[in-house]
């Protein structure tokens, strides 16, 4: 799970993991998670790693790191925020150069979209992206638990295929 910071990570995974919405904003730069589900009859066991785009040096080589390792991503962004959706279009290209895989799976998460009045990435842009890249887009709501827990089915459903 990649993003810039306040878009949502931490929220969306404490959904998916804890079924618990956080309000507050604790500002993380690294954080991970094990957790277990079935998918398709199958115990699949996530470890999920959430990182910040912030970047010092130190920062970009555990980044570098993450990707090398991950096998499925989440590219999270807030609807809210134009910036947060450029941020991703560059973090997907540096994936597929690090896995030197342009079939790597990938989601894509536009998150906030209960606050439909701060939209500034309208829908179909969503999609337009998606369609570009070959993954699935969903709009998520980590507040209202919205599309939390099928973002990650899909992507395990991808990691299975592989
Ligand atoms: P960093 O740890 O700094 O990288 O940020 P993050 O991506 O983990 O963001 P975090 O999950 O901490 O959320 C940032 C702020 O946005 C918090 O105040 C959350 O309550 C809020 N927030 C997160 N998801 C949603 C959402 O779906 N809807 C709304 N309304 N607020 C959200
Ligand atoms: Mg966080």
């Amino acid at each position: 799970m990649i993003a810039e910071g306040g878009v949502g990570k931490s929220c969306l995974t404490a959904q998916f993991v804890h079924n618990e919405w956080i309000e507050s904003y604790d500002p993380t730069i690294e954080d991970s998670y094990r957790t277990q589900m079935t998918v398709d009859q199958r115990q699949v066991v996530l470890e999920i790693a959430s990182l910040d785009t912030a970047g010092t040096d130190q920062f970009v080589a555990m980044r570098d790191l993450y990707m090398k390792t991950g096998q499925g991503f989440l590219l999270v962004f807030s609807i809210t925020s134009a910036a947060s959706l450029n941020e991703i279009a560059g973090l997907r290209d540096e994936i597929i150069r690090i896995k030197d895989d342009e079939n790597v799976p990938i989601v894509i998460c536009g998150n906030k979209a209960d606050l439909e009045e701060y939209r500034a990435i309208p829908r179909a842009r969503g999609f337009e992206v998606s369609q570009r890249w070959g993954a699935p887009y969903y709009e998520t709501s980590a507040r209202n638990k919205t599309n939390v827990d099928e973002v990650f089915v899909d992507l395990c459903r991808q990691m299975l295929r592989k």
